[in-house]
């Protein structure tokens, strides 16, 4: 794959090199770890609102093996598509994916090796912004400082899918989300330096931002989400 690159969007570190992503370890395994762990279920959810939308400018953040941009690429045949990621290992992979499934759609696709939240995206550039199950991967403050960087690259109206895993309220669904998630965060801290230490929510660091949550559909008593949300425009952003 050509060498990825960042120059619609800059990093305040500059030249600096990207620390080597843990993610890159899994890279090669992620397809298959995914389909052992929860079959088709994850793909599901990713599509759930896929064909709810439409864009020309469309940014996937920490898009990983690129199951998501391949039928992106189909079913918004004209959008640009950004695809950030800290791992070389997952763009490699996202990008054999989308050669195999949909290859005229290569040249449309801009590929950036970057982390969030260094990587700045140009501002107010994409009608649309992917996040799946990426969101999760941060907490706290970092959560934070994450969704605003994101935010500055989303238009005055624009929209963001966000698909992650949620605490459901049942009790019993609840006790088994714990158990799943206490795996997966010690699973993913060990094997991919992951900074969270457990699931926080995004919503309100979208909502100050501007973004309302207009659709959302959940799965497994509330374990899996997908939400639609939007930007409603403001006189006081830029
Ligand atoms: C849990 S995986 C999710 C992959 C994919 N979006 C999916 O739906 O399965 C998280 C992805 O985010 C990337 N990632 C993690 N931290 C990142 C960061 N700080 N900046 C950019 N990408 C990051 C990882 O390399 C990985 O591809």
């Amino acid at each position: 794959m050509p060498a990825p690159h960042r120059h619609r969007g800059l990093s305040p570190s500059g030249n600096r090199p990207l620390l080597s992503h843990g993610f890159d370890r899994l890279a090669p395994f992620y397809g298959l770890l995914e389909r052992c762990v929860a079959c088709g279920l994850l793909q599901r959810v990713r599509l759930e609102w896929i064909d709810s939308v439409q864009a020309a400018n469309v940014l996937l953040v920490g898009e990983g093996h690129g199951r998501f941009l391949a039928p992106l690429s189909n079913v918004l045949p004209q959008a640009q598509i950004t695809c950030v990621d800290a791992s070389r290992g997952m763009l490699a992979v996202a990008r054999r994916r989308l050669e195999k499934l949909n290859p005229s759609a290569i040249d449309r696709v801009e590929w950036i090796h970057a982390s969030l939240p260094d990587w700045q995206p140009p501002p107010s550039t994409f009608d649309l912004v992917v996040t799946n199950f990426f969101l999760d991967c941060f907490d706290g403050e970092l959560l934070e400082r994450v969704v605003g960087r994101i935010a500055v690259g989303s238009t005055a109206t624009g929209q963001w899918i966000l698909t992650d895993f949620a605490m459901p309220s049942l009790a019993l669904p609840r006790l088994a989300a714990r158990a799943s998630l206490w795996t997966m965060y010690r699973f993913f801290r060990a094997t991919t330096q992951l900074p969270a230490r457990s699931l926080d929510y995004p919503a309100p660091h979208l909502q100050a931002h501007g973004f309302r949550n207009t659709q959302t559909r959940v799965r497994l008593w509330g374990f899996l989400t997908s939400q639609l949300w939007r930007r409603v425009p403001s006189p006081y952003r830029g």
